[in-house]
């Protein structure tokens, strides 16, 4: 007789809860103050080639939050960000963001692995570039490009081709041009998963530095369990074959985080806790597999 994956926990591992299936949204992921910006409601995805990409996900991110996707690869977190953003379409359930409302896209900004720029165009003509196709002249667009381009350090480079800079520079240009347009949501499918640990350290700082009190909601996607505590306020772990929420850490620590947050015990009990439930999720991956 086939049997649904059973995620089984030690005991001292409560601090985590598990989210099994069927999934539909536990009450206390209903019982929040500020409400949803961003919700998915048994969300599955069947792309064309017959593949069950995504199961029942059902998640929701609040005004300003900080929500990261962690997962195996290949378990539908990329998925997730393209449903969000309207690039693609649920085969079962619904979705409610900023960019079903909104069709410009203007309300949702998107940050690639890749910095994707444009290799003939100067760093303030990247940053530029949504804002031009919105019909903003460079007169009209430079204080708010200037003023975006200083917050992400990079000041003094306006007039560098991407050829100039380094990986990390890149980088700060790529979230720089999703800034530029004032998003409600912010998308980052593994931005720094290229980035050596300095620089990617680094960004993870300022990051939070440019999201923190802007009332921007954000899903950030990692495979990085420590990238995941430092960032975020909550942590949505994501099992494979189908796509799904298996379980959800709560971060319950202050921003602004700086770097020193790093060597506290509390991070570290966190990272223990999410590298628990990240193991639960893959062998359960595996064990639906083997099922299935
Ligand atoms: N356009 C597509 N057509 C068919 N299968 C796809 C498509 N995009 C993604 N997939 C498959 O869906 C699953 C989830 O993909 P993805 O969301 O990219 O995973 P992740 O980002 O977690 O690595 C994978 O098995 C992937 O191969
Ligand atoms: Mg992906």
């Amino acid at each position: 007789m086939l049997s649904l994956p059973v995620l089984i926990l030690p005991h001292h591992s409560a601090s985590f809860r598990i989210i099994h299936p069927p999934l539909t949204p536990p009450a206390s992921l209903m019982a929040i103050a500020v409400p949803s910006v961003i919700e998915l409601k048994n969300v599955a995805k069947r792309f064309d080639s017959g593949l069950l990409a995504l199961g029942a996900v059902s998640m929701h991110v609040a005004r300003g939050e900080f929500v990261t996707l962690l997962g195996p690869s290949g378990c539908g977190k990329s998925t997730v960000l393209k449903l969000v953003a309207g690039l693609a379409t649920p085969t079962e359930g619904t979705i409610a963001s900023p960019a079903q409302k909104d069709q410009t896209g203007r309300s949702t900004a998107y940050v690639f692995q890749e910095p994707t720029l444009l290799p003939w165009a100067t760093v303030f003509e990247n940053v530029w570039l949504p804002l031009r196709l919105q019909g903003q002249s460079r007169l009209g667009a430079q204080s708010v490009i200037n003023r975006v381009l200083e917050q992400v350090g990079l000041g003094e480079f306006h007039q560098s081709y991407p050829a100039q800079l380094s990986g990390g520079m890149k980088m700060r240009v790529s979230i720089a041009r999703a800034l530029v347009s004032q998003p409600q949501v912010l998308l980052m499918d593994e931005p720094f998963a290229a980035l050596d640990d300095i620089t990617r350290q680094r960004l993870n700082v300022d990051l939070l530095t440019w999201w923190h009190g802007q009332s921007i909601s954000a899903i950030f996607v990692t495979h990085n369990v420590a990238e995941a505590v430092f960032l975020s306020q909550r942590v949505l772990v994501m099992g494979a074959r189908p796509g799904k929420v298996v379980a959800e850490v709560h971060v319950d620590q202050p921003y602004p985080r700086e770097a020193s947050f790093r060597q506290t015990q509390a991070f570290i009990q966190h990272c223990r806790t999410l590298s628990e439930a990240l193991d639960a999720a893959s062998s359960t991956g595996v064990r639906s597999h083997e099922i299935g």
